[in-house]
């Protein structure tokens, strides 16, 4: 399968693939089951999809585990999947440093219980000089938030005259997101059948090609992930160009 995505390709493959990792209660529901399991069920999907990044050479995976928003949940479920972060991290860590694989985080991260807290820097300090992929868990996020944040540091800034209005522009301002030491994502995709954002990365998708499935996330697998990373090769990526300029 790698072999046809490199021979085929028409774009490399993607520095960055952001993904909203949807459809665990649907998942768990469809089956009779307690939505807690479907949470359960992807975390598996969450290894095996990490696995997969890494071994095909994506150099970013950025994924949406909990959203400012989903603080609103049922406190039981938002309980658990805190409970289920913390032990999946505490688990996984020798393996990502085993794969060379350095974690980072973004995202209101105070707001987490202390324990997921401190086992998530754990884990980013321990794999921290790994230099295969870089797996980024969007915890607490919402990009909204980011943009405020980064808005209310260039505000400060500015009062302390340490930067005029003039001097924010792209790249000013950016450099105040919590993405800021990764490249825009190249890919999005979205299990779980929405085709919607919801509220991640606003800014950083500008550009990104938009991959939808139906499929639930824990249900997703490697090869669902190779298929999204084909179409995506098969996309004329124009950046506000016209295609002629594009393929000079
Ligand atoms: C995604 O699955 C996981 C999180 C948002 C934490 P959901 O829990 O949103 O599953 P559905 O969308 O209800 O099926
Ligand atoms: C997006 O899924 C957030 C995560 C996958 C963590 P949601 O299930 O929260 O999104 P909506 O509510 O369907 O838009
Ligand atoms: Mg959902």
């Amino acid at each position: 399968m790698e072999k046809v995505i490199k021979e085929k390709s028409t774009n490399p493959i993607p520095v960055h693939v952001a993904i909203i990792m949807d459809g665990n209660g649907r998942w768990a529901k469809s089956r009779g089951l307690d939505r807690s399991e479907g949470h359960v069920k992807g975390v598996e999907t969450v290894r095996t999809i990490t696995e997969t990044a890494a071994e095909i050479g994506v150099k970013y995976l950025t994924l949406y585990a909990f959203s400012t928003e989903n603080w609103n949940r049922p406190s039981e479920e938002v309980m658990l999947l805190m409970k289920l972060i913390v032990k999946a991290i505490k688990k996984e860590t020798p393996d990502l440093i085993r794969n060379n694989v350095r974690l980072k985080a973004i995202g209101d991260l105070d707001r987490l219980p202390v324990e997921s807290r401190e086992s998530l820097h754990e884990s980013i300090r321990a794999t921290s000089e790994c230099t295969g992929l870089t797996l980024c868990l969007a915890l607490s996020y919402s990009s909204r938030w980011e943009i405020t944040e980064a808005c209310r540091k260039l505000a400060a800034l500015s009062k302390d005259r340490k930067l005029t209005p003039q001097e924010i522009n792209d790249s000013t301002f950016e450099a105040h997101l919590n993405t800021n030491f990764m490249p825009d994502p190249d890919l999005l995709i979205r299990t779980g059948g929405d085709r919607r954002v919801s509220n991640f990365l606003l800014w950083q998708l500008a550009y990104a090609e938009l991959y939808f499935t139906p499929i639930f996330w824990p249900d997703f697998t490697a090869d669902h992930f190779k298929e999204a990373i084909k179409e995506f090769q098969s996309r004329e990526r124009r950046f506000g160009l016209t295609s002629e300029q594009i393929t000079q």
